[in-house]
């Protein structure tokens, strides 16, 4: 495994790597992907090899620009106005399959909808570009990190956990955003919310209209919708005040009490909800590699990027 700053050098020598059905490592602004060919059926399967995936669970789709969507899936005028307004950006949007997708059937998991969004990140933008000249133009990527464990938001994360698997990783820093893309649900008439992230629910909800959410203990579209994801590898203990003499105190806002904990991260000083986000994933990977018995963490408010984070925490937290 080799990581590499991501020069014009390296983008190229990504997007041929992907071209041979290889899989390579990328920034976004959200996490880093683990990439493949969304043509290349092989290619796509090395990626639920990485990752060790129970199921094959569909892969989003990553463009560099909508116009490659054409003849891949039904671009309705809710999905116009919300790819107008947060592309590139954080927003996935799951949409019906056209007749004519190319896609490999593995990439959606044989399903009859395709999940589709521009990255807003340089680094993964460029490697998209290159790719459309090369190839397909069409990357598949889930999170780069082993199946249920915590999604990477620097290189570092994504060697730890797949270093042994992935030959190259594209370096581009840590990432901006630091939660997953919100995944909203287009296949009917009634939108849905299906995952929480980098992209405030009341956002979507203020261009297109009151959107469902998807149901507790519904079969999942999302394996994001699995109770226990996101996982890390100490137990989590959410909504506290304080931490004991052998937890981690993972804390959100300033501090006004005593110092308790055997150690303490504050997401946000502050109490600013985007920047706790930017640092959750960050914080959890050091957290989990401490010598602590678990990780106490305070309540974070449920509003615009809170939404995710709790999202991501009560998973996280939940009993296996
Ligand atoms: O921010 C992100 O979304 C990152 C970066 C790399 O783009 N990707 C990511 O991928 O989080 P992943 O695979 O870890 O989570 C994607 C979620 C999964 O829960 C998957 O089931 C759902 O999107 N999904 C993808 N395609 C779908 C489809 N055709 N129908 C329903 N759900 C789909
Ligand atoms: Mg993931």
């Amino acid at each position: 495994m080799r990581i590499l700053a991501a020069d014009d050098n390296a983008i190229e020598e990504a997007a041929r790597l992907l071209l041979a059905g290889d899989i390579v490592a990328f920034p976004t602004e959200t996490v880093y992907g683990l990439g493949a060919d969304a043509a290349n059926a092989p290619a796509v399967a090395k990626v639920f090899a990485a990752k060790n995936r129970p199921s094959f669970n569909p892969l989003i789709n990553h463009v560099c620009d909508a116009a490659l969507l054409k003849g891949e899936v039904e671009f309705d005028s809710r999905a116009q106005e919300l790819a107008a307004q947060f592309w590139p950006g954080p927003l996935t949007l799951v949409l019906n399959k056209h007749p004519a997708a190319k896609g490999a059937s593995i990439t959606h998991a044989g399903l009859p909808f395709m999940s589709v969004r521009v990255p807003n990140h340089p680094v993964a933008l460029q490697l998209l570009k290159k790719f459309a000249q090369l190839g397909s133009g069409l990357i598949a990527a889930p999170s780069a990190n082993k199946s249920n464990s915590l999604s990477p938001t620097t290189p570092q994360h994504v060697a730890e956990s797949l270093g042994d698997v992935v030959p190259l990783i594209l370096a581009g820093g840590k990432t901006s955003v630091g939660v997953e893309s919100t995944i909203v649900d287009l296949t009917t008439s009634q939108a849905r919310i299906l995952r929480p992230g980098g992209i405030a629910p009341e956002e979507i909800e203020r261009l297109i209209g009151p959107c469902g959410r998807a149901a507790a203990g519904e079969a999942p579209m999302a394996p994001g919708m699995l109770a226990r994801h996101y996982a890390p590898a100490k137990p989590m203990r959410l909504n506290a005040t304080s931490a004991n003499d052998d937890e981690a105190f993972l804390m959100f806002g300033p501090h006004l009490g005593p110092v308790t904990g055997k150690l303490q991260l504050n997401l946000s000083e502050q109490g600013d909800v985007v920047e706790a986000a930017a640092n959750l994933f960050d914080y959890l990977h050091r957290l989990e590699s401490s010598d602590v018995t678990g990780i106490a963490v305070m309540p974070i408010p449920e509003h615009g990027l809170g939404i995710a984070i709790n999202d991501r925490l009560h998973r996280g937290a939940a009993a296996l």
